[in-house]
């Protein structure tokens, strides 16, 4: 069954959303504080360890029955249930959409074409496990006998994104192995990384989905080409491993079968992490962990398909963010984990996001007439409180944004995790309550100085409170946003699932790299034309 298509613009709870804004626009978010104590109880959902707090956004219980009311209407419900029994929501590309049957428990049932997957997934999970087992143990060796010390992921977007951020927020429970990324055509990428190596203590991992990636492909054979410089033909069965679905490219550059991790064409590349793409992670962290993940992943899923809409955590942070999508126009939105373990975070979620949603056509084909997708940023704070928090604080444009916050630091260092955590409340509570300029003069400002110094606040933040960073517990927060993702989606009347988007750039790139080598000459404007040339004559 195809997934409704509804127009979002032309719901009922829409229009009252429009004329709602008219009454709300203008609205002080400390004067709502002031007239509800029970506000923030109100606007906070408690749910295992985590503690979302979304009472410091634009919203009043009115706002919140509307933006319900039009996840009713768009029929969110019925899509959820279409997502999670298989059908083929990713209708452009004809396929299932089921990355949640990756971390769903072994006793489920996910049908793809009348056929449960999970036995499938649950095979390749005992594959991963085994092969991560053999390499941390040392059991498994490289062509010189040797164990092995450094691991090379070797992908890009989903195959890249997800397991670089997933290894590096678990750094903490990291185990000896020494895990790279190599993502970049850029050369300077590849050797920066193969420098640092020894090709006999070295296991490759190149993951691509459909294997036909030129950045990808090229990287790999250049890694082939410098690891034949140290280790035979042969020697390439035990340090290369593949994780694709296309099997019969993979054995073509020389992988052993037996090394060959396989996915599926319904887990979408930006959703992979929780398949063998995620094995680098597995090996970094051990398989334990990577599977705590997976099942914190599955919890998340179960509370967003069984949780009502007003307590459903992806809803509800999904809704709030229409409301400032579409309503008040705004033009991006801020993730700052307080944690330097999410420094890669915000990266991740631009794929997930932007790809997702960066489409401007409707589910019928027709070109939209309102915002989609929205624009993604963010860096950890405190850092970021010392870069681009001026212009969140003080500028024109309203930057809604998402704090997300671990109460417990790893290494126990309370003095730290006080101060940080200061900050991370803090600056929800700056942003909420500004500074009038009353307070800035009765600091004794001087005359001039005061508009400076003045913050009109009333600026929107959800804060993501969580117990600690643990496998499992990020498992929930990327699964939560993959379903916020998800419902967009679905308000939107968009298809998120494709990314032809990223087609067009590859294609020409493909013609000029022809050109480079003389095997053919194309027609070009004019600034393309001198760009070429410049190159030409410098290389
Ligand atoms: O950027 C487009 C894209 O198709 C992503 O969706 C995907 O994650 C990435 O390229 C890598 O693709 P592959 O895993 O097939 O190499």
């Amino acid at each position: 069954m195809a997934l409704p298509s509804i127009n979002p613009t032309t719901t009922k709870s829409w229009k009252q959303l429009q004329e709602h804004f008219e009454n709300v626009k203008d609205v002080q978010m400390k004067n709502l504080f002031a007239e509800d104590k029970e506000r923030a109880n109100k606007f906070t959902i408690k749910w295992d360890d985590f503690y979302v707090d979304f009472s410091k956004n634009r919203i009043t219980e009115e706002t919140l029955k509307y933006l319900l009311q039009l996840a009713e209407d768009v029929k969110l419900k019925e899509a959820i249930e279409s997502q999670f029994s298989g059908e083929v929501i990713n209708q452009t590309e004809g396929r299932a959409v089921l990355h949640t049957a990756l971390r769903a428990p072994k006793t489920a049932e996910f049908k793809v074409d009348g056929i449960n997957v999970i036995p499938e997934v649950y095979q390749v999970k005992e594959k991963i496990e085994g092969f991560t087992n053999e390499v941390i143990n040392g059991e498994r060796k490289g062509f010189s006998g040797k164990v092995f010390t450094d691991v090379v992921n070797i992908g890009i977007g989903g195959s890249d994104l997800g397991p670089a951020m997933v290894v590096d927020s678990l750094q903490y429970y990291k185990n000896h192995l020494t895990t790279h990324f190599v993502s970049n055509v850029d050369g300077d990428h590849v050797n920066e990384v193969i420098k640092k190596l020894n090709p006999e203590t070295t296991l490759f991992v190149i993951v691509s989905k459909t294997f036909t990636t030129q950045e990808t492909l090229s990287n790999a054979n250049t890694i082939k080409q410098w690891f034949l410089k140290s280790g035979t033909e042969e020697a390439i069965a035990k340090h290369f491993v593949a994780v694709s679905t296309n099997i019969e490219k993979v054995k073509g550059f020389g992988i052993d079968e037996n090394n060959i991790f396989p996915m599926w064409d319904w887990v979408g590349g930006r959703f992979s992490l929780w398949s063998a793409v995620g094995l680098t992670i597995s090996l970094a962290v051990g398989y334990d962990h990577f599977d705590s993940l997976l099942k914190g992943a599955n919890k998340m899923d179960d509370h967003f398909k069984n949780e009502g809409f007003d307590t459903n955590i992806p809803v509800i942070l999904a809704l709030i963010s229409v409301w400032y999508n579409n309503f008040f126009n705004a033009e991006s939105e801020a993730i700052i984990p307080y944690s330097q373990y999410l420094n890669q975070f915000a990266t991740y979620l631009q794929q997930g996001i932007m790809e997702s949603n960066g489409k401007s056509v409707d589910r019928n084909g027709s070109p939209v007439d309102y915002q989609t997708g929205t624009i993604i940023w963010g860096e950890p704070g405190t850092n970021s409180q010392h870069a681009f928090f001026q212009l969140i604080h003080q500028g024109t444009k309203l930057i809604p944004a998402d704090f997300i916050g671990f109460a417990k630091s790893l290494h126990g260092n309370q003095d730290h995790q006080d101060k940080l955590t200061s900050n991370f409340l803090a600056q929800t509570e700056a942003l909420l309550n500004g500074k009038t300029m009353e307070t800035v003069v009765n600091e004794g400002t001087k005359e001039n100085i005061v508009p400076f110094k003045i913050f009109e606040g009333n600026k929107p933040t959800n804060t993501i409170f969580i117990n600690k960073l643990s496998p499992e517990s990020l498992g929930k927060l990327i699964a939560m946003y993959e379903h916020k993702i998800f419902v967009q989606g679905i308000i939107w009347n968009i298809f998120s699932y494709d990314q032809f988007g990223v087609e067009l750039g590859k294609q020409l790139a493909t013609e000029i790299l022809q050109e480079f080598n003389g095997s053919k000459k194309n027609e070009h404007d004019s600034s393309t034309s001198n760009l070429l040339n410049f190159y030409k004559n410098l290389s």
